[in-house]
């Protein structure tokens, strides 16, 4: 089954027969949405809950991951957005990252130590799964939406965007885009053997790009424009991948 972890911006995706699941994980409850899309069988969790009210550090992720697993879930797609930090990632862009930095603090990030986890130290080299990668960037040319490949996505630990020289710092890390959430999402889905893509939404400039301060109303104007295309290239992948 092919799992899907949205975050914001896509709060409205719904499916065909959907119904919610409640799964018991190790660490706590998670709410699972079941149902078709592109009349592929899937498992859609929410990442930032029901309504919307889960900060990107108050995420869930070990509970979420362990879900997608007991329900058989092999790969997930991911969707975030994030602020452009490169020409390629300019605020309307969307692109399927292939690597990660990670900066956040304090996050709950591995299942070592699980009962029913055996302990190991997982190759992280390529952090996501290349052919869901292919998958995501094979929609986009199916529908023409120009959707960039590649990107290093530098994930912050958030709530707060980030400041300026926060930002020049990253770009001399080599990264591309600014988001949130990705981890420790992605490196939990390694640790259960599960496959994970990324598909991002550039919704603004970084801090300090654009020569003026961030409002949260001009992301989330920029959110609902470019979302939509992200929701198309999401269906699209998913008609592509094997059930
Ligand atoms: N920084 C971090 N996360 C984000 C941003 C940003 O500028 N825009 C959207 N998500």
């Amino acid at each position: 089954m092919i799992g899907l972890i949205v975050g914001s911006g896509m709060q409205d995706l719904s499916l065909e027969s959907e119904r919610a699941q409640s799964v018991d994980t190790p660490f706590g409850t998670v709410e699972v949405l079941c149902g078709t899309l592109a009349q592929k069988p899937v498992a859609l969790i929410k990442r930032h809950g029901k309504n919307h009210c889960l900060a990107p550090h108050q995420v869930p992720s070990r509970a979420n991951i362990w879900a997608m697993k007991s329900l058989g879930v092999k790969s997930i797609l991911a969707t975030g957005t994030v602020g452009g930090m490169s020409g390629d990632h300019a605020p309307g862009h969307l692109s399927v990252p292939n690597q990660i930095v990670d900066y956040t603090v304090g996050r709950e990030s591995s299942f070592w130590g699980t009962p029913g986890f055996e302990s190991t130290h997982i190759d992280f080299t390529e952090p996501f799964d290349e052919a869901l990668r292919a998958a995501l960037l094979e929609a986009g040319k199916a529908l023409k939406i120009f959707v960039t490949d590649g990107g290093v996505y530098a994930c912050t630990q958030g709530p707060r965007l980030e400041t300026a020289a926060e930002v020049r710092r990253m770009i001399m890390d080599g990264c591309d885009m600014v988001g949130m959430t990705a981890m420790p999402e992605a490196a939990l889905a390694r640790e259960l053997g599960i496959g994970y893509g990324l598909l991002c939404a550039s919704v603004n400039w970084a801090a300090g790009l654009s020569g003026t301060a961030l409002t949260w109303d001009e992301i989330r104007q920029s959110m609902q424009k470019v979302c939509r295309y992200m929701q198309a290239v999401l269906a699209q992948a998913v008609a592509r991948l094997p059930e």
